[in-house]
């Protein structure tokens, strides 16, 4: 016999709860990084639209869900679309393993650069096995500092440390987590103040301001720069991938989950704002120029920032320190989200315990979070990532990010607004909300957020040929990764998710 269904013990606790999901390594690391590489005001036109057009409205459809079913996702869709339903939501609940694991990878590297602050990562002298950085640096470099640390086997115990904290918050489930996001979104929300004031009062901060919100309209004239914008969108709300739908099951049926989504939303993006201030602040001030991946930004360049801001060690360090808890922290209350999405889904469908169900997950997930460590050096010249781990890393994060996480969307939105019906959807949420939703929701559901999400996937996809991402990186032995990571991750979701809706339900 298992326990009765968990519950949230108060509104605050969901909010803080999803908001948590919501702010993390996507609005610090990835935002900042998205909108560099779009050109600041070209990108945030397109992403505040998303905002509305996708992000809100999905929101309201995956909130939806949770509560009218009190289901995770699987079920859920099963509930409304059948067994086919289900197979997406399993689908979803794969890609989320395959982001999780990543994703502590890079929390685990930030967890070593906050160590590295109170240690070497502000002074001269280091240098990295790597042949454009052999030799040492009169200046402190955060990039060699970086580069040096994941070709050794350290990070694989900051992986096991973040990986401890995430199962030790989720122990006992809505209970724990609401013990540590009462303590962990403010306090990351008081750290974040703290950079974007010293950011804006730094002379010429003003500047980086003004390029983040200056709409470039001849930007939005590229397609990428929409993909970019969505994709961004979906990661950072949290969208696609279960979890917005397991915390929601956790509330009573009667939330509003129209002013959850709004709420929810606008935190989140008021949190992805501050970040790009603080961060846009520090480029032009000390006119730092991030280029390579989406971890350059808060791994080599924010560092650098840092490091000029004063000329005490002491503010150094503590700047230092405090930047990379606040990307801990924020990790942390996202991962644990990622984390509970597959837990909730297995305890809900074979109606197992939690620590089973978490022990199931754990176990591979920590091996294939550390396979995203390896330190092995593939390409020593950098002309792509260096290390076995992060091209491992950043070939999966292309494919997963960019398509899953809307791919899951563009099947939720038809489920929930055809075979469901996007009237009963609207009626439901409508019920216990304070501000209705109109017709237009409906039309949302129906026509544009499909629509919308096909057109960005098919173009991003033959914007993918001729060449596949990461084979024109230098890794001699190792070129077959290109090819191999997206084969091995599409074929590994489908059969996972065949197995587990092949699987029989538990019934209670
Ligand atoms: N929203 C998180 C971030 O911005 O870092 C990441 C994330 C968590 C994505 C949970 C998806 C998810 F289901």
């Amino acid at each position: 016999m298992s326990a009765p269904r968990q519950n949230w013990q108060s509104k605050l606790g969901f909010i803080l709860a999803a908001s948590g999901s919501a702010i993390g390594l996507g609005n610090i690391v990835f935002f900042s990084s998205n909108a560099y590489q779009y050109g600041g005001g070209a990108f945030y036109l397109p992403y505040f639209i998303a905002l509305f057009l996708l992000g809100m409205p999905m929101m309201m459809v995956e909130f939806g869900m949770g509560t009218i079913t009190h289901q995770s996702l699987p079920l859920a869709l099963r509930r409304l679309a059948g067994k086919r339903g289900e197979y997406l939501g399993w689908w979803a609940i794969a890609s989320a393993l395959f982001i999780t694991m990543y994703y502590v990878a890079i929390l685990g590297w930030a967890l070593g650069m906050m160590l590295g602050a109170l240690g070497s990562l502000f002074e001269p002298g280091i240098a990295a096995p790597f042949t454009p950085i052999q030799e040492p640096t009169a200046a402190p470099n955060a990039t060699v500092y970086f580069f040096n640390m994941i070709s050794t086997w350290n990070p694989l115990i900051y992986i096991v440390v973040i990986w401890l904290a995430n199962l030790f918050i989720l122990r006992q489930g809505t209970k724990t987590i609401e013990a540590a996001v009462r303590i962990f979104v403010p306090l990351m929300w008081a750290f974040m103040i703290i950079l974007v004031i010293r950011g804006i009062t730094l002379e010429g901060g003003m500047d980086g301001v003004l390029y983040l919100f200056t709409p470039d309209l001849g930007g939005i004239s590229q397609p990428g720069v929409w993909k970019g914008a969505f994709s961004q969108m979906f990661f950072s709300l949290s969208l696609g991938l279960g979890t917005m739908t397991a915390y929601a099951s956790y509330l009573p049926k009667d939330a509003d989950q129209v002013n959850n989504s709004m709420l929810v939303s606008f935190l989140n993006c008021s949190f992805e704002y501050l970040a790009g201030v603080a961060i846009f602040s520090l480029l032009f001030v000390f006119a730092l120029n991030p280029a390579g991946t989406t971890l350059s930004l808060s791994f080599f360049v924010i560092p650098q920032g840092i490091n000029e801001l004063s000329s005490l060690p002491w503010v150094v360090r503590l700047f230092g320190f405090g930047f990379y808890l606040l990307v801990v922290l924020a990790g942390l209350t996202s991962s644990i989200s990622l984390i509970e999405a597959p837990a909730s889904a297995l305890i809900d469908k074979f109606r197992i315990s939690r620590g089973r169900a978490l022990a199931i997950i754990a176990i591979p997930s920590v091996i294939g979070s550390c396979l995203f460590a390896l330190p092995r050096i593939i390409d020593p010249g950098l002309s792509g990532d260096g290390t076995l781990g992060l091209t491992l890393l950043d070939i999966t994060d292309h494919w997963v990010f960019n398509y899953s996480l809307l791919a899951v969307g563009l099947f939720e939105a038809i489920i929930a607004g055809w075979v469901f019906g996007a009237d009963k959807l609207r009626a439901a949420l409508n019920q216990h909300a304070k501000v209705k939703l109109g017709k237009w929701f409906e039309y949302l559901v129906k026509y544009v957020i499909p629509l919308v999400l096909l057109l960005v996937i098919v173009f991003s996809l033959i914007a993918e040929w001729p060449e596949l991402y990461g084979s024109s990186y230098d890794m001699p032995g190792y070129g077959w990764l290109a090819s191999f990571i997206p084969v091995f991750w599409i074929f590994f979701t489908l059969i996972f998710a065949y197995v587990l809706t092949r699987r029989q339900t538990r019934e209670i």
